[in-house]
């Protein structure tokens, strides 16, 4: 991790912990032991999440071979390894091309192996790069790919861990990336029964809880920090409310606990809220969508309606 990106780390982890309740970005799960740990949730029977979207994505091939133009661009935001994204490169029509960027470097040095073995022929352009990169993003594309149609690729019910206010600020930043006659596709994952629910996110085998703890593990490690990680028990919930899941780590007793120089008291049951995963209907993500300056071209879900695609474009942006 550079000096800067470490800052950054120290200081986001201080200010969470100071606050009231206490709270951790979710964005630092994702080194490499999170990633990998991730990886193995996404292969969980009770994590229904990327089962049902893998399966939607290809039943959505064909009609997505005609919906794209020839010669687009995919850009993803966070991409992972890029399995999804492959599904759809592959169904796509004409020369094509894909621009993924991601936080975990790892994550994107596979992702660079696995597009040179699976689809040789689509150029790929991988970038380490947050969300919130957009100059740099922009620039990369129009410098690599200048005048090709783009898709911005939104899988995973990543947009569901902002709240809403963030999320629709991040679907509009997304939005810039493409112009009026582009399309973003946007997967959410719908409300359902709650026990399905809690079940995706604290899985019997603990691999959720593993995941979730970690987080602790990369503070002590990075941070200088003493977080006795037996002392801490993982909790998801449905919040119905709120229409979304919540991830804790719930202080098992009374203590203390170092990161460098300063100490944080933890009383029993307290709880440092790691994420939020929101639950939408497709009336409501259509508000939200709007309130980006998005229209709802068209959407897809599995035939349980557990997961939808949703293809958007810029509101004013000529219909197809
Ligand atoms: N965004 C996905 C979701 O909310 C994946 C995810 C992020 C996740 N953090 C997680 C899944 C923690 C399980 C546990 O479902």
């Amino acid at each position: 991790m550079t000096s800067e990106a470490g800052n950054d780390f120290a200081r986001d982890v201080l200010r969470g912990l100071s606050g009231l309740p206490k709270s951790l970005p979710c964005k630092y799960f994702y080194d490499a032991r999170g990633s990998e740990l991730f990886s193995d949730i996404c292969d969980l029977e009770e994590y229904y999440v990327t089962r049902t979207e893998m399966v939607l994505l290809k039943s959505m091939q064909e009609d997505l071979g005609s919906v794209l133009r020839p010669d687009t661009v995919v850009v993803e935001p966070g991409a992972g390894d890029g399995t999804k994204a492959r599904l759809l490169l592959s169904a796509m029509p004409g020369r094509r091309a894909y621009l993924p960027y991601d936080i975990s470097r790892s994550a994107l040095d596979e992702l660079g192996a696995r597009m040179q073995d699976e689809l040789p022929e689509v150029r790929t352009l991988p970038l380490h790069a947050q969300f919130n990169d957009q100059e740099r993003i922009q620039q990369n594309l129009s410098e690599a790919f200048p005048d090709w149609p783009r898709l911005l690729f939104f899988p995973g019910s990543t947009l569901g861990n902002f709240a809403p206010d963030a999320a629709v600020e991040l679907l509009g930043s997304l939005a810039d990336l493409v112009g009026e006659e582009d399309h973003l596709l946007v997967g959410i994952d719908l409300v359902k029964d709650t026990a399905v629910l809690e079940a995706a996110y604290d899985d019997a085998s603990g691999v959720t809880a593993a995941f979730n703890k970690n987080l602790l593990q990369r503070v002590n490690r990075e941070l200088d920090a003493d977080f006795n990680l037996e002392q801490f028990r993982h909790l998801a919930f449905f919040n119905r409310n709120d229409s979304r899941i919540e991830m804790h780590l719930v202080s098992e007793c009374q203590q203390t606990v170092a990161i460098g120089s300063q100490r944080f008291d933890f009383s029993p049951g307290e709880s440092i809220h790691t994420e939020n995963s929101y639950k939408f209907t497709l009336d409501r993500f259509g508000e939200l969508a709007s309130r980006a300056g998005l229209l709802v071209e068209r959407y897809w879900t599995d035939p349980q309606q557990w997961f939808a695609q949703v293809l958007l474009r810029r509101q004013g942006g000529v219909p197809a």
